[in-house]
């Protein structure tokens, strides 16, 4: 069974995880994106994003062909918005089988992850899925790689990452052949 890790991030925070967890393991990673990107200005982000929750409206994505046939471990990344897992993760997990999959969810938010981890858990449980070993980092806004905030994420994420790795052996650091 390989392992691929599916992430969006906006501003940049869960994208570090991501890259970390990538060197770390040795396997393929997607990054997906909005097909209409989200706005810079907080103003206008926190308009799309409250029609987004609020309707459960999912966002087309620019990449919905990425194939998740064949592998058994799919790590999942996303930031927390409005206490939910944002939007487009929504739509990947939506438009993807999970059935079978052991999911494993790491996600960023600033302090409040909500309903960030039950939700996913509830749709991985209706489509016959298992959400196991999640990390949930809690970072500041600004946080930039390399800086105190990134290093104290990156060194949480290496602890999880060795007990991942004890539990789930070399399974984990398959590429798809
Ligand atoms: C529109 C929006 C809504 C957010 N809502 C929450 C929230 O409900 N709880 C929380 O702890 N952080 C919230 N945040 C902060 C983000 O979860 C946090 O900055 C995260 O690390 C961003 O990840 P990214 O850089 O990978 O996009 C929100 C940020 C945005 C832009």
């Amino acid at each position: 069974m390989s392992s691929l890790i599916v992430c969006f991030s906006h501003t940049g925070h869960t994208k570090i995880i991501s890259e970390h967890i990538t060197e770390r393991l040795g396997i393929d990673r997607v990054m997906i994106m909005p097909r209409i990107p989200y706005p810079l200005s907080d103003a206008e982000l926190d308009r799309r994003v409250l029609a987004e929750v609020r309707g459960g409206l999912l966002p087309a994505l620019t990449d919905p062909d990425v194939d998740i046939t064949g592998y058994g471990y799919v790590f999942l990344g996303y930031p927390i918005w409005c206490g939910e897992p944002a939007p487009p993760i929504l739509t990947f997990i939506n438009r993807n089988v999970w059935f079978g999959k052991t999911v494993i969810p790491f996600m960023t938010c600033g302090g409040t992850y909500g309903r960030g981890l039950s939700e996913i858990k509830l749709l991985m449980k209706n489509r016959g899925a298992s959400v196991t070993n999640e990390l949930i980092l809690k970072v500041p806004d600004n946080m930039t790689n390399d800086d105190e905030a990134c290093n104290l994420a990156v060194e949480k994420t290496d602890r999880w990452l060795d007990e991942i790795i004890r539990r789930f052996g070399t399974n984990i650091t398959k590429r798809k052949p």
